[in-house]
């Protein structure tokens, strides 16, 4: 078993990765529980595939599960959803020192956290993820939230997590795309300060892809490690550092908004599409070699994850598109901090970048 520790001053905890570690829930989380019982939220997809597994290994461990099973999608991070998860949580008298379970994907991580964040001001959770975005991005690092109607993710909260399992063989039940879209999120980390692992992913993308547990079990550990030192170095995103992680966010949100945040474009398709953008743009710029800039297409293409802007289709204009980063959460007094790379594994934060210039590079990259 790989055990990363996530060192955040004041809540340090661990993310262990194991294939088969759903089996054995019941006592990983064993000693983070007060009580013979424990509240786990999940949805409909993963109850379906998984509750049955899971209570028993909390039985096994001596503890009764009591679930709360939403419907499953994008559209249960909502207002509605937040206050019957709070309104259950409440009703199962969970108490301040208690940790309460969030096991799914990312919209289960983010919603259960978020209602973690306030029932009696802020109680305990575990997160259990079942997506390859989950267990490498959304579990780790304490950002919870939901959508508005004003946009995605606009209202949350910082709420650590007291400990996270991500077992590779939950991701056997999921649909392909999905996996891959999660895996923008692995290559991601290679391009913002690790070449070698960018390598990594070319040599083994595929396999990962193709169901290699050791692959997937890899890839996860790498990207927890990566994941780990930044939000450890700067949680809140004050610190510049954190602010990495959005690499390829800004084109990819862009692209989201503009397909309706529908199935058209996954996130971490979006993700990975905004990689390609950030990555040309910045070989526009001659900050990356052009070399660079076609390694990072070439590898997108190899493994199926959308690598140009032509080919979504889209029949919009790129300032349209540079308008919707207007709406981005990370404007800041009225500029947009844009993630460029000066090669492979040097992503850096730029503060000046001329949105006029976007839209033009965008108009280009649109007729391709
Ligand atoms: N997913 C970006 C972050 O956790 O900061």
């Amino acid at each position: 078993m790989a055990v990363i520790p996530v060192a955040i001053a004041g809540a340090p905890y661990e993310v262990r990765i194991e294939a088969g570690l759903l089996s054995n829930a019941g006592e990983h989380c064993r000693p983070f529980l007060r009580k013979d019982r424990v509240a786990i939220v999940t949805d409909a997809n993963v109850a379906a595939h998984w509750q049955e597994t899971v209570t028993a290994s909390f039985a096994s461990a001596g503890v009764q599960s009591e679930w709360l099973v939403l419907p499953a999608g994008e559209s249960t991070k909502s207002w509605e959803h937040l206050a019957r998860v709070v309104d259950w949580l409440l009703l199962q008298e969970v108490e301040r020192k208690d940790n309460i379970v969030a096991f799914g994907g990312g919209v289960i991580g983010d919603l259960t956290g978020f209602a973690a964040s306030m029932v009696k001001r802020g109680c305990g959770f575990i997160q259990i993820p079942t997506t390859l975005l989950a267990q490498v991005d959304s579990s780790v690092g304490g950002k919870t939230a939901i959508n508005t109607p004003a946009g995605k993710n606009l209202v949350g909260a910082f709420h650590q997590p007291s400990l996270v399992l991500a077992d590779p063989s939950a991701l056997d039940t999921l649909p392909l795309r999905d996996t891959r879209a999660g895996y923008a999120e692995v290559i991601k980390y290679g391009l913002i300060d690790d070449a070698p692992f960018f390598e990594w992913c070319e040599a083994n993308g595929a396999k990962l892809l193709a169901g290699d547990s050791s692959a997937r079990a890899a890839a996860i550990a790498q990207s927890v490690s990566a994941k780990a030192r930044i939000v450890a170095a700067d949680e809140k995103e004050t610190a510049g550092v954190r602010a990495l992680l959005n690499l390829g966010h800004t084109f990819g949100h862009a692209l989201e908004a503009e397909t309706g945040f529908s199935d058209r474009l996954l996130h971490g398709e979006g993700v990975a599409l905004g990689m390609v953008l950030a990555a040309r743009f910045s070989a526009r710029l001659g900050l990356m070699s052009g070399q660079d800039a076609q390694r990072i297409v070439a590898h997108m293409e190899a493994v199926g994850l959308p690598a140009s802007l032509r080919s979504l289709g889209l029949e919009c204009s790129g300032r349209r598109l540079a308008d919707h980063m207007l709406h981005d959460k990370k404007m800041d007094a009225g500029t947009l901090p844009f993630l460029l790379m000066r090669g492979i594994g040097k992503t850096f934060l730029a503060k000046d970048v001329d949105l006029d210039e976007v839209a033009s590079f965008l108009d280009k990259e649109l007729r391709g």
